[in-house]
C-alpha cells in the first residue's frame, strides 16, 4: 500500500488515481522517521547534560552559599542550519553525515556568575566518569581576533534508550552574564553588519569586549576580598540561627 498527502497536509493511504493526494516515495518517509528519531535523541542528550549541571549547581550552592551558574540555555539546531552548515563544509546531506560530522546539533549554554566558576564547572563536568572531552576551547584565555569570549567544549555522554545506548555529542559554551551580554548583541548586530576585522567599529566592538572582561576580573576580585574578610566566627554565627 502507498502513502499519500491530501491537501491538508494529513497522511492518507493512497489509492491508484486517488484525486488530490500526492504520492511520497517510500524513502522520504523512512529518512523523515530517521530525522525525527534523530532530534529526540538529541533533545534527550541534552536534558541529561542539562540534569548534571543542575546537580553541580546545587551542590556548589549548598557549599558555597551562593550559585555558581545563572542561567542554562539550550537548543536543538534547525533543520536549514543544519543543511546549511553540511553544504557550507561540503558534507553530504544525509542523517549519518549530520551525526558523523556536526558537534553542535545539541548545544548548552551555561551563564556563570564568575569568572572562576567557569573553569570549577568545567572541570567538574569533564571529570564525570560517563563524561568524554573531544575537544576544548578555550576562547577566554584566547579571545577571538573580534573580542569574543566563551569556554567551549564539545563532550560525548552515553544515553540509554528502550533498546540501545548511544554516545552523543554535545556542545557546552560557558561564559559569565557579563559575556553572554557582549555575545548576545554582536550575535544580534552580526545580521545586519559586514565589518572588516581593521574597521572602526569591530574595533569598538572588542573595546567593549575588552571593558567588560576587566569588569569580569574586577568583580571576581571583590568577591575573593568579601571571602576573605568572612570571619570562621560570622560563619559560626550563620549556622547558630
Ligand atoms: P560554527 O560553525 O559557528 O559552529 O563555528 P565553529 O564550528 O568554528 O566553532 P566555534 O567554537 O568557533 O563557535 C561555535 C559557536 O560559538 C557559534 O555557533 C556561536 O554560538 C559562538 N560564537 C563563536 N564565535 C562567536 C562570535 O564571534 N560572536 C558570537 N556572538 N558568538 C560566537
Ligand atoms: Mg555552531
Amino acid at each position: 500500500m502507498n502513502l499519500g498527502m491530501n491537501p491538508n497536509g494529513e497522511l492518507v493511504q493512497s489509492a491508484v488515481n486517488a484525486p488530490n493526494v500526492i504520492e511520497i516515495p517510500e524513502g522520504f518517509l523512512n529518512e523523515a522517521v530517521r530525522f525525527r528519531e534523530m532530534m529526540m535523541m538529541y533533545t534527550c542528550a541534552i536534558r541529561e547534560v542539562k540534569t548534571k549541571l543542575e546537580v553541580l549547581n546545587d551542590d556548589l550552592a549548598t557549599k558555597n552559599q551562593r550559585n555558581p551558574i545563572q542561567m542554562i540555555k539550550s537548543r536543538v539546531k534547525k533543520p536549514a542550519s543544519i543543511i546549511e552548515k553540511l553544504k557550507r563544509r561540503g558534507y553530504p546531506l544525509t542523517i549519518q553525515s549530520i551525526v558523523e560530522n556536526l558537534d553542535d546539533v545539541a548545544g548548552v549554554r551555561v551563564i556563570c556568575s564568575f569568572l572562576d566558576d567557569i573553569y570549577t564547572v568545567a572541570e567538574m563536568l569533564a571529570r564525570q566518569d560517563d563524561v568524554k572531552v573531544l575537544m576544548v576551547k578555550d576562547y577566554i584565555r584566547c579571545p577571538k581576533v573580534n573580542g569574543y569570549r566563551s569556554y567551549h567544549m564539545i563532550i560525548e555522554i552515553p544515553v540509554y534508550f528502550s533498546d540501545r545506548k548511544q554516545n552523543i555529542r554535545v556542545e557546552v559554551q560557558i561564559r559569565t552574564i557579563a559575556m553572554d551580554f557582549w555575545a548576545s548583541l554582536d550575535h544580534q548586530m552580526k545580521y545586519k553588519k559586514n565589518l572588516d576585522d581593521s574597521g572602526e567599529i569591530s574595533e569598538e566592538l572588542r573595546e567593549c569586549a575588552e571593558t567588560i572582561a576587566q569588569t569580569d576580573m574586577r568583580m571576581l576580585n571583590i568577591r575573593k576580598k568579601i571571602e576573605e574578610r568572612e570571619s570562621p566566627d560570622m560563619l559560626l554565627q550563620f549556622d547558630k540561627d
